[in-house]
């Protein structure tokens, strides 16, 4: 499949409101220094046990070395650049608006920082925190009084305060994901980057935009589990494809 057949498909779905879906994963910011999950060598689950870190089971056993350990993501989050695959998005929204929809399962803020504003995030966002529970004294802690620490917590009840992400086990936003499938559902193209589709209900949104008659492209140096829902399968990276498949139009 050539990079100038996508074109034509990425011109066509421009015409429409909603016209391209786009769905990223954590191979998007790669190319930006934040390691991926599932990556051989490279990727954070690799080094990392996830039940232990990225669970609430895992947060109430060790809650400080859990928000140490997001502490040090979030440095390297803010640390990071959008590189030319953010920026070429981020310049084909502007060109645009309303034509392009972008779901991301990435907790890094680099979409927003090249310039998609409003996005569908599936698994949250890694520099918001929120309350582990609900408040036991009143009708919600305020974060304002939240007693300094690691992690913080509520002056008066001890509720503490968690990394506003997904965690393994937990549900997904529903309006999130509500909004996540009608986009696929009345998309004309679904371009996929950068994810190894293992985690699901993020999954499945390439399977329903092709059920529901979208062609879908996926952007991957390796082979993911989706490969199967799309027409069509770019190998090469996010910062190097997407400028090819976005610039000019
Ligand atoms: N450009 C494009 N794709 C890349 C690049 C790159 N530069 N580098 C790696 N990839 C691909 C890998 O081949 C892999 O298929 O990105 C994918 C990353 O897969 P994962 O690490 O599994 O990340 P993701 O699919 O986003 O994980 C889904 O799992 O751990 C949870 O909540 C977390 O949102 C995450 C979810």
């Amino acid at each position: 499949m050539s990079i100038e057949t996508v074109r034509r498909l990425i011109r066509v779905a421009a015409d429409e409101p909603g016209g391209l879906a786009v769905l990223t994963g954590a191979g998007m910011s790669a190319e930006s220094g934040i390691p991926t999950f599932r990556d051989a060598m490279t990727g954070m689950w690799s080094k990392f046990d996830p039940a232990e870190l990225a669970s609430e089971q895992g947060f109430r056993a060790r809650p400080q070395h859990v928000w140490d350990w997001y502490a040090e993501r979030r440095e390297g989050v803010r640390a990071a650049l959008p590189n030319a695959g953010h920026r070429a998005l981020g310049d084909f929204h502007r060109r645009h608006p309303g034509s392009m929809v972008l779901i991301t399962q990435n907790v890094d803020n680099l979409h927003q920082r090249a310039g998609v504003p409003g996005m569908i995030r599936l698994h949250g966002d890694i520099l918001a925190d929120r309350w582990l529970g609900p408040c036991a004294r009143h009708p919600a802690c305020s974060p304002t009084e939240a007693v300094a620490g690691r992690p913080p917590r509520c002056a008066d009840c001890g509720n503490l305060l968690r990394p506003g992400v997904v965690w393994f086990g937990e549900m997904l936003p529903p309006a999130a994901i509500d909004a996540a499938e009608l986009a696929a559902r009345r998309c004309r193209l679904m371009l996929v980057v950068g994810t190894s589709g293992a985690v699901w209900p993020a999954a499945g949104l390439a399977g329903e935009a092709r059920r529901h008659g979208a062609s879908v492209v996926i952007v991957n140096p390796e082979a993911s589990e989706i490969d199967g829902d799309a027409q069509h399968l770019l190998r090469g990276t996010a910062a190097t494809l997407l400028p090819a498949l976005l610039d000019g139009l």
